[in-house]
């Protein structure tokens, strides 16, 4: 049985009094045995693992640096991103990769360094919409897959969240059957190269434009773990639901 999981992103949203939604998701969705993360924005990093110490809510931060220290101002380290109490850690977003022009090596880097500080991975793939429209999917993502993933991936290092570009914050979601067809696809890359207990492990979320409305359908296809959500993640009102659907 593969774990499900339900992760926030907040990127770049919430100051000190968003750490409220924590108690307030922590009350709503009382006691599950699916893997509830939130990732707030790294100087939250810290009062978010103290604000969701006695809950089931684990924390995440949203990028690392690949090193593990020195001279490069403004940039976290994996180990410090560990040291705050988190457990995992979001890597390859689209965002970054567009806003930071990472690169599938440089993403493969930050997965070891991630893995070296006993964090757990949730590597993003996905296509934009020229390559979607192109009908080069399957290709991206097989590009994205091999250039970012290390060989020592394991059942609890990493998380894999298909996000296709055009589907964040846009409200457009991707039929059923493109999830399930594109879900499937990651699921078979993971079996050829990490064998079939391993691939078989390793949970695949879907991220963009997951919302309370459409979570129940988008979870209906096999080969869909969980989400990674951007903005229905901020209000507890919202993710609750949303992990309602999954549970
Ligand atoms: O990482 C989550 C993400 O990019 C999806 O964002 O706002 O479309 O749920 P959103």
């Amino acid at each position: 049985m593969r774990r499900k999981l339900a992760a926030g992103n907040w990127k770049m949203n919430g100051t000190g009094a968003a750490l409220e939604e924590l108690d307030e998701l922590s009350r709503m969705i009382g006691t599950t045995a699916l893997q509830v993360v939130i990732c707030p924005p790294a100087p939250l990093l810290y009062r978010a693992c103290e604000a969701a110490q006695d809950s089931i809510i684990a924390i995440g931060g949203q990028d690392c640096h690949s090193a593990a220290a020195g001279a490069h101002t403004g940039d976290i380290s994996a180990a410090m991103i560990a040291d705050t109490g988190a457990q995992y850690v979001i890597l390859g977003h689209s965002e970054r990769r567009a806003d930071h022009h990472e690169s599938d090596a440089d993403i493969h880097a930050k997965v070891k360094a991630a893995w070296a500080a006993e964090l757990t991975a949730i590597l993003c793939i996905g296509e934009t919409a020229e390559q979607q429209q192109s009908g080069t999917t399957l290709e991206i993502l097989a590009t994205q897959l091999a250039g970012s993933l290390p060989d020592a991936v394991s059942a609890t290092n990493t998380v894999i969240a298909y996000e296709p570009v055009w589907a964040i914050g846009t409200g457009k979601v991707p039929s059923l059957e493109q999830i399930a067809e594109t879900h499937d696809f990651i699921r078979d890359t993971l079996i050829t190269r990490f064998g079939e207990t391993t691939g078989n492990a390793v949970p695949l979320l879907y991220g963009g434009s997951v919302k309370p409305d459409n979570a129940e359908t988008i979870f209906r296809a096999e080969n869909v773990d969980g989400a990674l959500v951007g903005g229905a993640s901020l209000k507890a009102s919202d993710f609750a639901p949303i992990i309602a659907a999954l549970d």
